[in-house]
């Protein structure tokens, strides 16, 4: 959620740290702060609340003399968003500093304790008993170092963390400990780097270091990188990876947003989803993971998929694919349902779980939960080496590239691509899917990447005009059948996460039993309607809509009639097999999310309230 950046080298801190926190701003943005060494062996806090360029207003005065520090962009846990509860924290003696992604559940007790010995606080949050910790730790004997100290404090708290701490007394020394949240060492010449995610460290080095669960290390100029476990203080010899992660990728490469830049990538995302998977010519899918285990999954009791928000609405299309083309039952999870109903789990179960950046807690809680009760786990997960990537058996990665706007457009259409070809695999080696069907399917496929780049060229100023007449709206109801469905669910997630619009979305055939006393004339309806998927039912909702004079915006194939009359704004899409028309219904339903936000002054990529990665409960 919160984002760390950490720099000990040659170079000037205060900029590597406020451009690295710009660049992990998506994972947490309602407060900032960074720390410095202050060139006389004195740590200097400038914190505020608001955005990284708040901080950047109010900060500098060590600009070119710090040569180590570290910064932190915010989501607040413990504590409102404020001055006061930002981070970095200081100890009380003022020489140690600490930032932290996570939560410190027992930080209460601790400091009672803490409070009881003399200690004071200045803020609400669980991160400042942290730090406290170590200095008490410190105080206690004079023996015991820095790191040390550090590891001891570790050794009492419980939750999840990502942390970095420096002491005034332990000049170009970070000390860093992850569980549960993560952890990059960079690895530069002379210089180290650290960062939740690679991005902030990338243009100076291609080498970095993952920290595992359970590790901390000791950073210096002098010694390099020492890493331990928190809890014996084993030595873990550290294994360097070559970044695959370009700037490029992470910059707004001429866009105004990352959401729009994601939007209009997808062609080339989906296309690198599949590379290597789908052979149309040879007429084969290669799907390694699935392949090794799929014995596992045809004599499964069932495929249990475990997801949340929009990963869990490609859950639910994964359910419709999976169950029609390889007949395996499929039950879709909540996952933060999940865990807390005691569900039935057996080792005859296969369980998939779905994440773009793969540490959401409460998908990684029912996994664990799932692995303990001896079901096979299978992730899909965009973010390579993330924590659910890590505890799974097998996997497919998405291949989306980073997603850097918090909603999420591009990681959504990978993971279908995902499951439509694991549902294509498992089907014909079920034989549940015929040779025939099978080639005409995985043809199809094939060619999405140049329907979405269709597209994108011809709704794209369509759905920008439109959006112009809804800037107003307060509610909106996003309707689809089949494979649709989970796609309107999809498209309301979006409008309300970035516009503010109330937006719910149904199966059309369940507008009857209820939302249809929203509608009247004030009420905008988009619906979705490809000529594949129960199309003849979906008139009959459109003519009880309009009956009742709600405002209709239909996504329909080329060359549409019957509901594209009774319409009040069309936006074609072209045909496909039914299993892929929410790919590509999907595209327009971003673009009218994101321009009806953009157009009410809505800060696309930074949505209130929200953050990237959902690393607490
Ligand atoms: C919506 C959105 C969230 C995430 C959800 C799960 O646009 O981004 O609903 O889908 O927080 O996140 P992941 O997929 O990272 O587990």
């Amino acid at each position: 959620m919160c984002g760390i950046v950490g720099y000990t080298g040659f170079q000037d801190a205060y900029d590597i740290v406020i451009n690295g926190l710009k660049r992990l701003e998506y994972r947490g943005y309602d407060s900032a702060g960074i720390v410095l060494e202050n060139g006389n062996k004195k740590l200097e806090v400038e914190k505020t609340k608001g955005k990284v360029d708040d901080l950047v207003n109010i900060s500098g005065k060590l600009k070119g003399v710090a040569k180590i520090g570290m910064g932190h962009t915010r989501w607040a846990t413990h504590g409102v968003p404020s001055d006061r509860n930002s981070h970095p924290h200081l100890s009380n003696n003022g020489k140690i500093a600490i930032i932290h992604n996570g939560i410190i559940e027992n930080y209460d007790t601790i400091k009672t304790m803490l409070t009881e010995k003399g200690f004071t606080f200045k803020s609400e949050t669980d991160t400042e008993v942290l730090v406290n910790l170590v200095q008490y730790f410190m105080d206690l004997n004079s023996e015991t170092d820095f790191p040390t100290a550090v590891r001891y404090a570790l050794n009492e708290v419980y939750g999840a963390y990502a942390i970095t701490v420096m002491h005034e007394d332990f000049p170009g020394v970070l000390v860093v400990g992850r569980l549960g949240s993560p952890l990059a060492i960079g690895i530069g010449d002379k210089e180290y780097f650290i960062a939740s995610d690679a991005s902030p460290f990338v243009e100076f080095t291609k080498e970095a270091i993952y920290l595992e669960e359970g590790h901390m290390a000791t950073i210096s100029l002098e010694n390099g990188v020492d890493i331990r476990t928190i809890n014996d203080n084993s030595k873990i010899e550290p294994e360097i990876q070559k970044l695959k992660l370009s700037l490029e990728q992470i910059e707004k490469g001429g866009y105004e947003h990352f959401m729009l830049k994601e939007i209009f990538e997808q062609p080339k995302s989906i296309h690198d989803t599949m590379r290597g998977r789908l052979l149309v010519d040879e007429g084969v899918i290669k799907m390694a993971g699935i392949w090794d285990h799929v014995e596992k999954f045809k004599n499964a009791n069932r495929i249990i998929i475990i997801a949340c928000g929009t990963s869990w609405h490609a859950g639910l299309i994964g359910e419709y694919l999976i169950e029609e083309y390889a007949r395996i039952p499929v039950e879709v999870e909540y996952a933060s349902e999940f865990r807390y109903r005691n569900p039935i789990i057996t080792d005859k179960d296969v369980v998939i779980a779905i994440s773009q950046s793969g540490e959401t807690a409460d998908t990684m809680a029912a996994l664990k939960l799932a692995k303990e009760k001896g079901a096979f786990i299978y992730g899909i997960c965009n973010v390579v080496d993330s924590s659910i990537a890590r505890i799974t058996d097998a996997g497919s990665y998405t291949h989306a590239g980073p997603e850097i706007g918090v909603a999420s457009t591009k990681a959504f259409t990978a993971q279908l691509t995902i499951l439509t070809l694991i549902a294509f695999k498992l089907g014909k080696h079920n034989g549940t899917l015929d040779n025939t069907s099978f080639m005409s399917l995985i043809a199809e496929l094939d060619l999405i990447p140049k329907k979405i780049e269709e597209v994108l060229s011809t709704t794209h100023e369509l759905v920008k005009n439109i959006s112009k007449d809804f800037v107003k709206s307060t509610n909106f109801l996003y309707l689809g059948r089949g494979y649709n469905y989970p796609a309107a669910l999809e498209g309301a997630l979006k409008l309300k996460e970035i516009s503010y619009i109330h937006a719910e979305g149904y199966p059309a055939a369940e507008m009857k039993h209820g939302p249809i006393a929203l509608i009247d004339e004030n009420m905008p309806i988009v619906i979705i309607a490809p000529k594949k998927g129960h199309y003849d039912k979906i008139v009959s909702n459109v003519q009880e809509i309009k009956a009742r004079k709600g405002k209709l915006i239909a996504v329909v194939n080329k060359g549409d009639q019957q509901v594209s009359e009774m319409a009040d704004y069309v936006i074609e899409i072209p045909e496909t097999s039914e299993c892929f028309s929410p790919i590509l219904a999907s595209v327009p339903l971003q673009l009218l999310a994101y321009y009806i936000a953009v157009y009410r002054g809505a800060n696309v990529d930074q949505p209130r309230n929200l953050a990237k990665s959902v690393t607490v409960e």
